[in-house]
C-alpha cells in the first residue's frame, strides 16, 4: 500500500502504475493541492520507466506517428482524433504493418458520455469469395494463393474505420487530422534502420510486384538506407483524395478505381461494389471483472477480446501474485490457461455476423472455473488430452498440426489518452509484414493478405498456426477470425486506467494478457510491465515459447513438469500502453522490443 497527502490513499493492488507520476509531485497537505515539482520523475525500485505528461499521450510503433498524434492534442484535437492522425501517419512510415488497405479495431472510451465503443473495421470477403478458393485439386490449401496473391486481399476497412471514429467522435476537421500524413508521405521521412531492415528482410517478396517493387525501392533498385529520405508521391495523394472526399475518396472515384484496375489486372477479386459496400460496424465491447478492475476487449471477429477475458477468468482465482512473477508456478498458470483458451478458438469463434459465436458461454466464470480444476498444478496437460471444451460439438478438428508454419509477426497497436480521460486502443493491420506484397499501382499503398486468417480449411493452420473450424469458413461478406486484442482496463470507480495492446499474430493475446496481470497482479507500473520477460503457448503445436530473461531454473522445473520450453524465434509483440497519472495527466509506455515504438506527450 502507497499513500499520498493527508488523506488520499490508493487502495488497489494497482499502484506502481502511478508511481511515476507520485515521485514527481508532493501534496501540500490534501489531495487535490496543486503539484509541486520537489522530487525527480523516478520510482526508485524500477528499472524502466513511463513517459509523462501533464496532459494527454500517444504511444505507438513509430515515434514520428506518435509525436503527430501529440501534436494534434495539442492543437485542440481528442484522443480519437489523436488516433486517426496516428493511424494515418503510420500508413506513411510503418509501411510493413501501418496501412490505408487493411483493417483493424479501435476501442473508444468517452469520458462525458461514460460509453464505450468497439469499432469493428475489419476487412471483409469479397462478394466472389467462395469456402473452397484455397484449396487445390488434392483438397489442400494452397498457402502461396491463400497468404501471397491477390486472391488474399480482402476489402479494405481502416479508411472506413478511421473517418467513421473521425465523424462520430473526434472534434477536429479531418482536413486538419489528415494533413499531417500527407506531408509526411510527400516530403518524406528520414529512413530509420527499422524501416530499411523491413524492406531488406522482405525484399524477395517485395520485388515480386512491379508497383511495391518500384514503392520501396530506388529506382536503380538498391535498398533505401538509414538517413535517406523516403517520399511517397503516389501514397500523398491518396491520403489527400480522402481529405477531400472523405470515405468516397477512398471507396469511389479513382483510388476505388485503382484498386479494381489492379485487381482484373493480378486475378484479384474486389470489385467497385465490394468497396462501395463496405461498412464500419459498432458493436458492444465485451468485458469482464478481474477482481474490482473492468477489463473491456473487442468481440468477435476478434478472438483476442474473448479468449484474453476468458483466461483472466480462469487465472482469476489463484494467488498469481504470492507465485511470483514469471516463476515456474506461475508460468504453468498461464500456460494451462492459453492451453485451453486457444482450444476454444479452433472451434468457436468466427464472425457473428455469420456464426453464433457462444460469447456468454466462453466467458462464464462457472466455465473458467470447470477449467481451472481440469488443470493439474503439478504437471502439464497434453495439448492432444484438451479440445474445446464446451458442451458443443465441435468442428471436425484435424490434428496432424506439429509441423512448422511460416509465421509472421506483424499488426501495430496505438493507444491514445487525452486531458479528458477520452481513451483510445487501436490495432490494425495487413496481416503479413507489408501484406500480400501487391501493391495498388499508382495509388501507392499495400494490399492486405487477410483472407489467410480464415480457415481455408477446417483444422489446417493458418499463418500464424492457428487453427480455425467452420465457424471461420469463407463466404462472401464476412470477416475473418482477428486475434487482436485492443484493451482499456477501468479502474474501480469506473474511470479507464489503462489501454493497451500488441502486434504478434497469435501471440497477440498472450502477450496482452501478460502485460496487464503484470500491472494487475505484480504491481509494477507501465514500462516495467511492458518490458518484462513474455512466454507464450497456443496449444497447439504443443510447444512454450520463451523470451530471453526467464531464468534457467525455471525453465527447468516447467521441462520437469512436462512442458516443452523454447526459446521463441523472436521476441513476443510489441505493447503500445497509456494510464491516466495518479492525480491527473497521462504516462504512456512504448515497447523496446521492435526499434523505433515511441511514447510523445502532448506539450
Ligand atoms: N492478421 C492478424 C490478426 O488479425 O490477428
Amino acid at each position: 500500500m502507497w499513500s499520498i497527502g493527508l488523506n488520499c490513499r490508493i487502495s488497489t493492488k494497482v499502484t506502481s502504475i502511478f508511481v511515476t507520476f507520485a515521485y514527481l509531485i508532493m501534496l501540500s497537505s490534501t489531495c487535490g493541492a496543486t503539484p509541486t515539482l520537489d522530487t525527480p520523475i523516478i520510482d526508485p525500485k524500477s528499472r524502466f520507466h513511463p513517459v509523462y505528461s501533464r496532459e494527454g499521450m500517444v504511444v505507438s510503433q513509430e515515434i514520428i506517428a506518435s509525436r503527430i498524434g501529440a501534436n494534434i492534442l495539442a492543437l485542440g484535437g481528442n484522443a480519437v482524433d489523436a488516433a486517426v492522425a496516428t493511424g494515418f501517419a503510420l500508413a506513411v512510415s510503418l509501411p510493413r504493418a501501418g496501412n490505408l488497405a487493411g483493417g483493424g479495431f479501435m476501442l473508444i472510451h468517452l469520458t462525458k458520455r461514460n460509453e464505450t465503443i468497439a469499432l469493428d473495421f475489419r476487412e471483409v470477403a469479397p462478394a466472389q469469395a467462395s469456402r473452397d478458393m484455397f484449396l487445390d485439386l488434392n483438397g489442400d490449401v494452397d498457402n502461396e494463393l491463400a497468404r501471397s496473391s491477390i486472391k488474399s486481399s480482402g476489402v479494405p476497412g481502416t479508411v472506413a474505420g478511421f473517418l467513421h471514429a473521425h465523424e462520430s467522435y473526434g472534434r477536429l476537421p479531418l482536413r486538419q487530422v489528415i494533413q499531417p500524413a500527407i506531408d509526411l508521405a510527400s516530403k518524406g521521412i528520414v529512413v530509420s534502420v527499422d524501416l530499411a531492415h523491413s524492406i531488406i528482410s522482405r525484399a524477395n517478396r517485395l520485388r515480386r510486384n512491379p508497383a511495391t517493387e518500384n514503392y520501396y525501392f530506388k529506382s536503380s533498385g538498391a535498398f533505401y538506407q538509414p538517413g535517406d529520405r523516403f517520399i511517397q508521391k503516389d501514397l500523398a495523394d491518396t491520403i489527400r483524395r480522402i481529405g477531400v472526399d472523405g470515405h468516397a475518396g477512398f471507396y469511389e472515384k479513382k483510388t476505388a478505381k485503382l484498386i479494381v484496375e489492379q485487381m482484373k489486372h493480378s486475378g484479384g477479386l474486389i470489385t467497385l461494389d465490394d468497396l462501395k459496400n463496405y461498412r464500419v460496424v459498432e458493436r458492444k465491447p465485451i468485458c469482464v471483472y478481474y477482481q474490482d478492475k473492468n477489463i473491456c476487449s473487442m468481440p468477435p471477429p476478434s478472438s483476442g477480446g474473448v479468449h484474453l477475458l476468458q483466461m483472466l477468468n480462469i487465472l482469476e482465482d489463484w494467488d498469481l501474485d504470492t507465485l511470483g512473477h514469471n516463476s515456474a508456478a506461475y508460468i504453468h498458470r498461464l500456460v494451462e490457461s492459453m492451453r485451453r483458451a486457444y482450444a476454444d478458438r479452433s472451434a468457436y469463434l468466427g464472425d457473428p455476423d455469420f456464426y453464433d459465436v457462444p460469447v456468454s458461454q466462453i466467458l462464464d466464470k462457472r466455465y473458467a472455473a470447470r477449467l481451472r480444476k481440469e488443470i493439474d498444478l503439478s504437471k502439464a496437460s497434453l495439448s492432444s488430452d484438451v479440445y474445446p471444451g464446451l458442451a458443443i460439438d465441435p468442428d471436425r478438428l484435424l490434428r496432424n498440426l506439429n509441423k512448422p508454419v511460416k509465421e509472421s509477426v506483424e499488426t501495430t497497436h496505438f493507444s491514445t489518452r487525452d486531458k479528458w480521460g477520452n481513451t483510445t486502443s487501436t490495432t490494425t493491420t495487413l496481416n503479413f509484414s507489408f501484406g500480400s506484397g501487391i501493391s495498388v499501382a499508382g495509388a501507392g499503398f499495400l494490399l492486405n493478405n487477410e483472407m489467410d486468417d480464415f480457415s481455408a480449411k477446417p483444422g489446417s493452420p493458418n499463418g500464424y498456426g492457428l487453427i480455425g473450424g467452420v465457424a471461420n469458413e469463407i463466404q462472401p461478406g464476412k470477416r475473418p477470425l482477428s486475434a487482436m486484442t485492443p484493451v482499456i482496463v477501468f479502474d474501480s470507480t469506473g474511470d479507464p486506467l489503462m489501454a493497451t495492446g500488441s502486434p504478434g499474430g497469435s501471440t497477440i493475446i498472450s502477450v496482452v494478457l501478460q502485460v496487464i496481470l503484470n500491472i494487475l497482479e505484480f504491481d509494477m507500473g507501465i514500462a516495467e510491465a511492458t518490458a518484462a520477460a513474455r512466454i507464450h503457448h497456443q496449444w497447439l503445436p504443443d510447444r512454450v515459447g520463451y523470451e530471453k530473461g526467464i531464468s534457467i531454473d525455471t525453465l527447468n522445473i516447467l521441462r520437469n513438469m512436462g512442458h516443452s520450453m523454447d526459446e521463441a524465434p523472436r521476441v513476443l509483440g510489441s505493447t503500445q500502453t497509456v494510464s491516466k497519472g495518479a492525480l491527473g495527466g497521462s504516462i504512456g509506455a512504448s515497447d523496446t522490443r521492435r526499434d523505433g515504438a515511441g511514447a510523445a506527450p502532448q506539450n
